[in-house]
């Protein structure tokens, strides 16, 4: 892990920051005044944020969880958030006790959690590291002393890829990570889709743009291409709420504006 005191200090709670409205509208307890007004302004514009949040958060555990079954041990997320339980270490490692798991955010907040994050199993390995999609080349080099890069690896990037706006290249970033993990591996994302209310989406990046973020919701169309070269598996690309849904999700049924899906590395 980096030096945490260096990014505590970073820390900036004047300006909204993504991670912590998403963990305010999952109901946690890390997030400032700055915070919780942006997102309530986004509350206004889109009143069922906190389901969709935990509509997101649900995808995250079935899809982890759908994949240790399979047999996948290694899992890579980036775009973790703030601790939230259960973890996706805590789903797949209750699946697969030796299951190595790393992890990787941009937000300083986020680090300052990471200690949280580390109490996997014994048998397990879970890591974090402070990292930026943008500059993934530096995520990789860490993971790969946790993870072996000749056995299949779960990447994820679940709800952070609207993060990155395309002077990114976010198709590029998702395509060379992919590139990197032998056969085998799976990709797992979500994504923000304008497609059910268009006319908000404006409204919502420009209250991300009061901080550091941008929000780039992304159409079904736009959402497919990330998973260019891969076998998507059943269902598909669906809402978040109905990719293999099952009794117990809090959050069934709804609509939310979100695409997700799975897809295998041949
Ligand atoms: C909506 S939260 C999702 C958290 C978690 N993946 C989940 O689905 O519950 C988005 C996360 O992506 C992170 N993020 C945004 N842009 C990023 C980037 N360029 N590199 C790494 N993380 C990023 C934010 O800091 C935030 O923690």
């Amino acid at each position: 892990m980096t030096d945490s005191d260096f990014a505590a200090d970073e820390i900036d709670t004047s300006t909204p920051h993504s991670a912590r409205m998403y963990d305010y509208f999952l109901g946690g307890k890390d997030h400032y005044a700055a915070d919780r007004k942006a997102a309530e302004d986004i509350r206004r514009l889109f009143p069922q944020v906190s389901s969709a949040a935990w509509a997101n958060r649900e995808f995250m555990h079935r899809a982890s969880a759908f994949l240790a079954h399979k047999g996948i041990d290694q899992f890579l997320d980036i775009g973790t958030g703030i601790p939230t339980q259960p973890n996706l270490h805590q789903v797949v490692q209750g699946i697969s006790p030796t299951a190595r798991v790393v992890y990787a955010d941009n937000d300083p907040i986020v680090l300052r959690h990471a200690q949280a994050l580390l109490r996997g199993t014994p048998q397990g390995i879970t890591a974090y590291v402070h990292g930026d999609l943008r500059k993934f080349e530096d995520i990789l080099n860490f993971a790969r002393e946790y993870l072996d890069f000749r056995r299949p690896v779960a990447l994820s990037i679940v709800s952070a890829l609207q993060f990155v706006s395309e002077p990114h290249n976010p198709y590029r970033i998702v395509s060379s990570i992919m590139s990197l993990l032998p056969p085998g591996s799976y990709l797992v994302l979500s994504h923000v889709t304008w497609e059910f209310e268009p006319e908000i989406w404006d409204r919502i990046d420009a209250i991300y743009r009061r901080g550091k973020d941008t929000m780039r919701a992304r159409s079904r169309a736009e959402f497919v291409p990330f998973f260019d070269g891969l076998e998507l598996c059943a269902p598909g690309i669906t809402v978040a709420t109905h990719w293999r849904p099952t009794p117990q999700m809090r959050i069934r049924d709804e609509r939310v504006p979100l695409y997700v899906g799975v897809a295998l590395k041949r």
